[in-house]
């Protein structure tokens, strides 16, 4: 056993606006402020970008120590050391707290200095706040409200700059709202490691602009969009779509890759608008990428299925659920054992893989597997692992130890017309399997959108989307999450779990499950990874499991 401890952590003595604290040593004098319950507005400075101290937003009133001719700090009255104030204003940003400073952020220096600042900075801003993006969320609006005068002694004509540039093919430039804090240009080059913005030109003509023959195209570009402090980056997908201030937020996760960053899904009126990263220093830090970011789109399908339907002779029949599962139930009865296959998808909530499992026992069959679905992916965030719950479907025993190693018996056992009964949720098995599938007697399918499966199947039963569902998810790191519903399905679409718990229901009977927390409540009492567990102690930021 090591015997070794981490090393105390140096507190220092810091004065901030009359009152002494204590700060650990590298603490940033801007973030001792805002420990401090004294906020310092900023622009340029991000907590995880680099700091260049370039705006002079965060202007403040600084000391240090006093020195008496013995070269020892004076003591005061109060028993601290005496402050010699710096005579002119210094940035809180790009410097640590030290032993005996002194900090004003409320001083007459500090608000004219900030009054300043403000009044510069909008000098050639454009009264763009009504038709801007960033209206309700713009750091120029809130800190000129805040911080500014009000005013401006600027008599001449605003330098124009160019508006509506396509900088990227999901980023757009007004780059007259530009206030040059370069926190793009340090995204792009920090985080997402392609160092394609820059300065362009000089004095107020500075702009934005790529690299000579690049466009901000990175898998990560959107980001850029939601640090930029005004509306000068904004996403051309959510551009004059949706004021913000009318968005409805819910936390939930992204469900595109095994990463699972977790995010804030705007809607309005049962549309999602957006979709932007939420922070979570174990899993996405704040950012996620744009392909996650803009999968929502799916959900807004004109395509997608609202009722269940039964094969007939004019095709895929629309007809009411009780029909359809008691139509499931009767043809379910039918065959046992490896007469049944089940493909799911990797993507499915632990709820939903959970109650298939039980309906592949019920069954009786071995013959049970996700599709994998693997692509490119990247050291930054981007898993290649398409699949939001490969390590969900292991933990349910919906997959073995290699996804889709079953795939293979299964698709023998299809050509070989052994397996009479294939039942398919959330996945087109046709990708993998082909138009083999037909070869079985009875296709269940459970499906959003309509895909080769459901072409083939004999009954299907539309299903909801991630933003439309409640349920768990368990990413590549093991950390257990939670999906949140922010948005109603469409027409008679039913989530998954439901619709695997009526199939269940209708081949074994009565399972006591009524809503998704009795799913729940059956995983955490069979599998000791989630045993004490429910939907709700799970909390915002997940729980890491011990697999
Ligand atoms: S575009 Fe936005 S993030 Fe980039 S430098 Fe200008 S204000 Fe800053
Ligand atoms: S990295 Fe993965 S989980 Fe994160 S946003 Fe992209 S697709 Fe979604
Ligand atoms: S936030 Fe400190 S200089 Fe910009």
């Amino acid at each position: 056993m090591s015997t070794e401890t981490a090393a105390p952590v140096q507190l220092l003595n810091v004065q901030i606006d009359g009152i002494w604290m204590q700060f650990p040593k590298g603490t940033r004098v801007i973030e001792a402020c805002s420990q401090a319950g004294k906020f310092v507005p900023r622009y340029c400075y991000h907590p995880r970008l680099s700091s260049p101290g370039n705006c002079r937003m965060c202007l403040i009133e600084m000391g240090m120590p006093k020195m008496g001719p013995d070269r020892k700090p004076v003591i005061g009255p109060d028993g601290k050391a005496e402050i010699g104030w710096i005579p002119r204003p210094q940035i809180s940003c790009a410097q640590d707290v030290a032993e005996g400073m002194g900090i004003r952020t409320d001083s007459p220096m500090v608000k004219e200095c900030r009054q300043g600042v403000m009044e510069f900075l909008l000098i050639n801003h454009p009264l763009d706040c009504p038709i801007c993006d960033q209206a309700g969320e713009c750091q120029l609006q809130e800190f000129s409200v805040e911080y500014g005068n009000g005013g401006s002694r600027f008599l001449e004509h605003k330098v124009k700059k160019p508006k509506n540039v396509e900088v990227g093919p999901r980023v757009t430039l007004d780059a007259e709202r530009c206030v040059l804090c370069s926190r793009c240009i340090r995204f792009m080059k920090e985080v997402a490691h392609d160092d394609v913005l820059g300065f362009v030109d000089r004095g107020s003509h500075s702009t934005i602009a790529c690299h000579p023959d690049r466009t901000l195209d990175s898998n990560y570009s959107l980001n850029t969009v939601d640090i930029c402090p005004v509306g000068a980056l904004t996403s051309s997908d959510f551009r004059f779509k949706m004021r913000v201030w009318f968005l409805k937020e819910t936390k939930s996760v992204c469900a595109s890759c095994a990463t699972g960053c977790n995010t804030i899904i705007g809607s309005r009126e049962n549309i999602v608008y957006r979709q932007t990263p939420r922070e979570n220093n174990d899993v996405n830090s704040v950012w996620m990428c744009d392909y996650g970011r803009l999968n929502f789109h799916q959900l807004q399908s004109p395509e997608r299925l609202t009722n269940p339907t039964i094969k007939g002779p004019s095709g895929n029949e629309i007809t009411q659920w009780e029909i359809a599962l008691s139509r499931a139930s009767t043809e379910l009865k039918r065959h046992r054992g490896d007469a049944v296959a089940i493909i799911a998808s990797g993507s499915l909530t632990n709820e939903e893989l959970f109650l298939t499992r039980k309906l592949g026992d019920a069954l009786g069959t071995k013959l049970i597997d996700i599709i994998p679905r693997n692509a490119e992916g990247d050291k930054i965030l981007l898993s290649a692992d398409r699949n939001a719950n490969t390590a969900g479907a292991r933990l349910m025993g919906v997959t073995g130890g290699v996804p889709g190693s079953l795939l293979g018996l299964i698709s023998t056992g299809l050509k070989n017309k052994t397996i009479k009964t294939l039942i398919v949720i959330g996945e087109d098995a046709t990708t993998t399997l082909g138009e083999e599938i037909a070869n079985a007697q009875l296709i269940l399918s459970v499906s959003m959108l309509p895909n080769g499966t459901t072409k083939l199947a004999h009954l299907v039963f539309p299903s909801v989307g991630f933003a439309e569902k409640r349920g768990s998810l368990v990413n590549k790191d093991g950390r257990l999450q939670r999906l949140n519903r922010a948005i109603q399905a469409p027409g008679a679409a039913r989530d998954d779990w439901e619709i695997i718990r009526d199939l269940l229901h209708g081949v074994s009977g009565a399972n006591g499950i009524y809503m998704i927390e009795d799913v729940f409540k059956q995983m955490a009492a069979s599998i000791p990874a989630l045993a004490g567990l429910s939907l709700s102690k799970i909390g915002d930021l997940g729980v890491p499991l011990k697999l």
